[in-house]
């Protein structure tokens, strides 16, 4: 099949590697003529595991394109991927301008009967515009349909792959047919439904993520009052089928381009719908809250007041971890961001180290410094500050880093060291609810 991805950002990318590796043409298009130029030579403009390989093999076998041109690569696709981003808005809303302006663009140039399937994360109840956009634009037949899209970044690929599920939403039997035959050969459980119902799959998915999230967070926080451990409550809680133990890590809150974003949309939809959303109110809430928290351990480590403005003058602090997760160099919604400012109002010091995501991380935040690895980045500190867990910092040697901080403290906002140990080795060691 000839298909056409618009969009070449995460999940555009990942989709054009995947279907095309599964032997289609697949063009991806974007508007961004810089970063077409560089995808044609094979350079991905994002830290992801084996996508650059995917597209290389892809580009080289000639099944896979990247064009600046919807004429060129729309007109000859029997199927459209819509991918473009949806950021937020002030309001929380999801703003729509990009997708209605890829859909537009797609219309124009359609030729024959042509499925547009939307992988963006698009609110309810904008079926009848997008429908209407196309209509006044296309002079081919045209249909539609939903199929979010559930990758995780830094395992993007393995999830396209192999996914737990394919939902494809639309009240047209022959698109449902297309896109059946077109993920055959994926694995994971099928569901079909119609388009609203895919697009509210996608949303209660991330904001039951979330909620979990923030749950294990509520948790934690009572673990500290109650002085009990969460790593076990949580796995004691996790351990009964019916709850899994995925997403009940307490941590510094979530962060990245969806779960933030698409709670804050999901609250500002079902509010449209007449809804107050107070549990993801709640969930929001926590998430923000567990960045004052976290912040505020960092200035009880120090011994700093919590109570006074700028207390944190003539502090180093090493941050370890910028990304929002480990295996990535997103920076998008990334806790990090929100715990170097609050820092950095309170007058710390602050120097970072992040094994993929610095580069990126430098555009955010300019005014703190930057060492190349971890040991460079404690050397002469006040405190170490765990925010990602890159696997490499949980083998950090803490005899090494002992010596080289100014004063042994850790603040782990990940739980990735052991209290214990850390202990044993001289250390002041706050975590996580522990
Ligand atoms: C998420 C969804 O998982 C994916 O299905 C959707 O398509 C896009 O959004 P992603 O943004 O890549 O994927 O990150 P994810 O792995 O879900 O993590 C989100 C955030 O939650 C991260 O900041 C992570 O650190 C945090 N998290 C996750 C926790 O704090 N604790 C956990 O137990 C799990």
């Amino acid at each position: 099949m000839t298909i056409t991805v618009v969009g070449a950002g995460y999940v555009g990318l990942v989709t054009a590697a995947v279907f095309s590796d599964l032997g289609n043409k697949v063009y991806c298009v974007d508007v961004d003529e810089k970063k077409i130029e560089d995808l044609k030579k094979g350079k991905v403009p994002f830290f992801e595991p084996s996508l650059s390989e995917y597209l290389e093999r892809n580009i080289k076998e000639k099944r896979l394109f990247f064009t600046k041109s919807y004429s060129d690569s729309v007109s000859k696709s029997q199927t459209i991927f819509i991918c473009v981003g949806t950021p937020s808005k002030e309001n929380g809303e999801a703003d729509l301008t990009y997708l209605f302006s890829a859909v537009e663009e797609t219309a124009k140039n359609l030729s024959g009967y042509t499925l547009i399937t939307i992988k963006s994360t698009i609110p309810i109840g904008y079926e009848d515009d997008l429908e209407a956009t196309v209509k006044k634009h296309a002079k081919a037949k045209f249909e539609f349909a939903a199929s979010p899209e559930f990758l995780r970044e830094g395992t993007a690929i393995e999830d396209t792959l192999h996914p737990d599920r394919i939902v494809i939403g639309t009240h047209s039997k022959k698109a449902e047919k297309i896109l059946l035959e077109l993920h055959a050969p994926i694995s994971g459980e099928r569901i079909t439904c119609d388009m609203r119902s895919a697009q509210l799959v996608k949303y209660g998915s991330n904001a039951l993520l979330a909620t979990k999230v923030s749950f294990a967070n509520a948790i934690s926080i009572l673990c500290e009052k109650m002085e009990t451990d969460v790593t076990k409550v949580m796995e004691g809680i996790g351990a009964d089928k019916r709850i899994g133990n995925a997403f009940l890590y307490p941590g510094v809150g979530y962060g990245g381009s969806c779960l933030p974003k698409d709670v804050l949309a999901f609250i500002a939809q079902a509010s449209r719908f007449d809804y107050d959303f107070e549990l993801l109110r709640a969930v929001d809430a926590i998430n923000d809250l567990q960045v004052e928290r976290f912040v505020n351990k960092i200035r009880r480590i120090l011994n700093a007041a919590e109570d006074k403005k700028n207390n944190l003058y003539g502090f180093e602090i090493a941050i370890l971890g910028l990304a929002f997760k480990p295996n990535t160099d997103d920076m998008r919604d990334a806790p990090s961001i929100k715990i170097i400012n609050r820092l950095l109002n309170l007058k710390a010091n602050v120097t970072a180290f992040d094994p993929q995501s610095m580069i990126n991380a430098k555009r955010i935040l300019p005014q703190i410094s930057y060492a190349k690895d971890v040991y460079r980045a404690i050397e002469g500190k006040h405190a170490m500050i765990i925010v990602t867990e890159w696997p490499e910092f949980s083998q950090i040697d803490l005899s090494k880093a002992k010596k080289l901080l100014k004063k042994p403290n850790i603040v782990d906002g990940r739980n990735i060291f052991d209290p214990h140990k850390a202990k044993v080795a001289g250390f002041k060691y706050i975590g996580v609810g522990r």
